[in-house]
């Protein structure tokens, strides 16, 4: 009986804290769907699918920086659908004549963060 009483005690001790921290929890997942996308999980799928080895945010490799990218379709309200297809089937002639190879092993889900990532990013 005592037993029971003192869990109960306890049970009354932590309950506020765990549901201060699922108030928390909710807040904060609003706040980073708010943001269009998360910067380091975005810099980390750009590192697992290999588009760091041609492409960085701020400076031009093989393939344009994601900087200017984000620039040049800034205005344009189709460039998320349009740029998703190009960075799965790959293509040239927009930035010079280098192609940019289909990224065949990247799925649509990690192309579409990685292209509306890109579009979000500040001059
Ligand atoms: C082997 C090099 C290479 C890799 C790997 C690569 N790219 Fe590219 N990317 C290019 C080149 C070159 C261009 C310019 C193509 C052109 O001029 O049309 C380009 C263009 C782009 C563009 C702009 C397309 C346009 O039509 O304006 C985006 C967005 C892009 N890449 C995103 C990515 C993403 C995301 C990845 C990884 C999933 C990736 N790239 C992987 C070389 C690469």
């Amino acid at each position: 009986m005592k037993r029971h009483r003192t869990a109960h005690r306890i049970a009354h001790l932590i309950a506020p804290s765990i549901a201060h921290s699922i108030v928390l929890a909710a807040g904060l997942s609003i706040v980073s769907s708010a943001r269009a996308v998360d910067e380091a999980g975005a810099r980390a799928l750009m590192k697992q699918h290999g588009c760091d080895s041609c492409h960085e945010v701020d400076k031009k490799l093989i393939g344009p920086a994601f900087r200017d990218v984000a620039v040049t379709y800034r205005a344009d309200k189709n460039a998320s659908v349009k740029l998703q297809n190009k960075v799965k089937k790959g293509g040239a002639h927009t930035w010079g004549d280098i192609a940019m190879p289909p990224n065949i092993l990247a799925s649509d889900a990690d192309i579409k963060t990685l292209v509306d990532w890109i579009l979000s990013l500040p001059k």
